[in-house]
């Protein structure tokens, strides 16, 4: 509070551009994706948690009472970064496995041998509750670092009901919004996928779904099937969990009508989709959810973005960090990598890693953009020109993060 008792005010003044995407009101397809308004010579002011005001310079009129203020000269506000997809609960690294890929073993050969995602649950499982913690609170940080204010964070790394319960409950202390990716992989004592089922839904799902938003599940050969998903995903429907799925990664086994018939809020993944998942996608109300880096890392396809976006799917972009195949914390690096790999513009990866992204997290109302009444998280680029945040790849381009109305970091 300030001095004359009002909710504290900041002022980012002398901003070289204030951006955001035009809409919001759904998720943005077709043309309204690539829609942006770019003020030049602008402020943003914040109250309290909340954004008050935004415009051009030469119209902010005298504030009276405390306002504190911060030089925005040769610098660009976009909204605070949403990353609607990530593993951030996971104890270790897997930077062995990464050596060993890169002179040739595939992803699927390491889950094979045990390696892959069940190493990581082997680790995550020996780390204990403050530890899970500790794991969270320091990738939340690497997000906001790269500008991401907020952050979903599945489960999946536990797989038996303690860590399960566990990465749930520091996912959501630490910030996130967690979502439980209860079928992640069938973990070594349980015989088969059916079994690993039974065993979840019956004692974890009933706690799961008191702390978590959503369920996920990973369809897959060698995973689950699209009929283990559908028995997986409904249970967690009935027990009031928004559902998602991991589909079409490496091969089609059914995720997008299953997508469809469920209405999930999003399948995720996309890099095998064909024509026909393209058509099924862009007729339906699921959003599908791109991660570019994943496939970089991994050495796939990309999705097929360009003809999503033409065909009027909804589509976001998210990190997907994780320890295996997307070691990667930054939104500004996938959107770099969304206008080079994916043939996105600017403006249209911005909408997918800020109002779309905020419409699979059911946030779009309060996030995603700078307009007035919507929460005051705002990235300052350091650059001249908005577009940097993919054209600087790699680089250092976030140089202040504002977080529900107060700087929470600068570089
Ligand atoms: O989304 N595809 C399944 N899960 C993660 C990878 C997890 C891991 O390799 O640890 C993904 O890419
Ligand atoms: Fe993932």
């Amino acid at each position: 509070m300030s001095s004359n008792g009002n909710p504290s005010r900041l002022l980012l003044r002398d901003l070289a551009q204030v951006v955001s995407s035009t809409g919001s009101a759904a998720p943005l397809r077709g043309p309204a994706l690539g829609q942006v308004d770019v003020l030049e010579d602008a402020f943003v002011l914040c109250d309290g948690a909340r954004i008050a005001g935004v415009g051009r310079m030469r119209d902010l009129g005298a504030l009276d009472g405390d306002v504190e203020e911060l030089d925005g000269r040769g610098l660009c506000a976009i909204p605070g970064l949403v990353d609607c997809h990530t593993h951030v609960c996971f104890a270790r690294d897997r930077v062995g496995e990464f050596e060993l890929r890169a002179s040739g073993a595939s992803y699927e050969e390491l889950h094979a041998a045990g390696g892959g995602i069940l190493s990581t649950v082997e680790a995550t499982r020996a780390a204990g509750e403050d530890g899970l913690r500790a794991a969270v609170r320091r990738h939340g940080e690497w997000m906001l670092h790269a500008g991401t204010t907020t952050f979903e964070g599945k489960s999946g790394y536990g797989l038996d009901r303690e860590t399960e319960l566990a990465s749930l409950h520091a996912i959501d202390a630490e910030g996130g919004i967690p979502t439980w990716l209860g079928a992640h992989a069938v973990p070594p004592e349980h015989e088969d996928a059916d079994s690993y089922l039974d065993f979840a839904l019956g004692e974890v799902l009933p706690e799961a779904a008191q702390i978590a938003e959503a369920a996920d599940v990973f369809i897959e050969r060698g995973v689950f099937t699209a009929e283990q998903a559908r028995r997986y995903l409904e249970a967690c429907r009935d027990a009031g969990l928004a559902l998602r799925l991991h589909g079409d990664q490496f091969s089609e086994q059914g995720a997008i009508p299953l997508a469809i018939e469920l209405g999930v809020r999003s399948v995720d993944h996309l890099e095998a989709t064909g024509e026909e998942g393209i058509r099924q996608l862009a007729a339906s109300d699921v959003v599908g959810v791109l991660l570019p880096v994943a496939a970089l890392v991994l050495g796939r396809p990309m999705p097929r973005a360009r003809e999503l976006v033409d065909a009027g799917a909804a589509i976001a972009l998210a990190t997907d960090f994780n320890p295996g195949s997307a070691f990667c914390e930054s939104l500004p690096l996938v959107c770099s990598l969304a206008c080079t790999q994916l043939r996105l513009s600017p403006a249209e990866a911005l909408g997918a890693v800020t109002v779309n992204a905020a419409h699979v997290l059911r946030r779009a109302d309060h996030l995603g953009r700078l307009v007035p009444g919507y929460d005051a998280d705002v990235v300052l680029l350091d650059a001249p020109d908005w577009r940097h945040l993919a054209y600087h790849m790699g680089g250092e381009v976030v140089s202040a993060v504002v977080q529900s109305g107060r700087l929470v970091w600068r570089r």
